[in-house]
C-alpha cells in the first residue's frame, strides 16, 4: 500500500469561491494523487478548475471542524496556482492535475508539485492530534460502520486525548463526539 498523508484539501469552483476539506493524499512519486469519492465538491472543482494546494497542518480543529460543517478557515492567495492556501499550514503544496484516472466509484487526480513552503516548524508528534483524526475518519464513516466497531475505537482513543491534548484538540475531540452521538439519536443525518 501506498504512503497516504492526512491534509487538508483546498479547490476553487468555476467562480473562484473556495472549498476546504480533509482528503488522504497518496504518495506518486514525486507528486501526490487526491482521490475524492463521488460524489463530492473537490470532486467538481478538480474537474473545472484543475489545481490544488494540499495543506500540512497539525490544526486537528480545522479537520474536524469540516467535519461538523465549519468550512470558513482563514486563507490567502497560493503562489503559483489558482488556490488558496489555509493560514493554518505548516507547510504548503501546490498541485496541478496532470492526469486523471476515471473510475465509477473513486476517480484518481494524479498531480504534479509546481510549488512548495514552509511556513512554521513541525513541533513534533502528539498523541491526541492521531487520535482526532483517527476519529475524524469515524466520524465520515458512521454511515458504513457497525456502531460497536465505532464505540470500541473511539473508546481506545480518548485515552490518548485526556493524555496529551491541548484545548484545540480537546474541542475537535468534542465536536466529533457530538456529531457521532447526534448520527445514532437521528440516523437519517
Ligand atoms: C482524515 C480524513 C481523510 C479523508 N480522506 C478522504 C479522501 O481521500 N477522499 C474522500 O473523498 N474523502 C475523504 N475524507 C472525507 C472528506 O473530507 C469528506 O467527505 C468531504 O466532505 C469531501 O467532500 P466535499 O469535497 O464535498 O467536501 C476524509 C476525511 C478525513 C477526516
Amino acid at each position: 500500500m501506498p504512503m497516504i498523508r492526512e491534509t487538508i484539501v483546498t479547490t476553487l469552483n468555476e467562480q473562484g469561491k473556495v472549498h476546504i476539506a480533509p482528503l488522504g493524499l497518496i504518495a506518486d512519486g514525486d507528486g501526490w494523487i487526491i482521490a475524492p469519492f463521488r460524489p463530492s465538491t473537490t470532486l467538481d472543482n478538480l474537474r473545472t478548475t484543475p489545481f490544488a494546494v494540499a495543506n500540512f497542518t497539525d490544526d486537528v480543529l480545522v479537520f474536524a471542524g469540516c467535519l461538523v460543517g465549519q468550512k470558513d478557515w482563514p486563507t490567502r492567495a497560493a503562489e503559483r496556482v489558482p488556490g488558496a492556501v489555509l493560514d493554518a499550514s505548516l507547510a504548503h503544496a501546490e498541485l496541478q492535475v496532470r492526469e486523471i484516472e476515471e473510475d465509477d466509484l473513486r476517480p484518481r487526480f494524479h498531480c504534479r508539485i509546481v510549488y512548495e513552503a514552509n511556513h512554521a516548524p513541525f513541533k513534533g508528534f502528539n498523541r491526541a492530534q492521531s487520535a482526532v483524526i483517527e476519529a475524524a475518519i469515524l466520524a465520515s464513516r458512521v454511515h458504513m460502520l457497525p456502531r460497536e466497531k465505532i464505540e470500541q475505537e473511539l473508546a481506545y482513543l480518548q485515552i490518548a486525548v485526556e493524555k496529551t491534548a491541548g484545548p484545540r484538540e480537546h474541542e475537535a475531540w468534542r465536536l466529533l463526539i457530538e456529531k457521532i452521538e447526534d448520527h445514532y439519536k437521528h440516523p437519517s443525518t
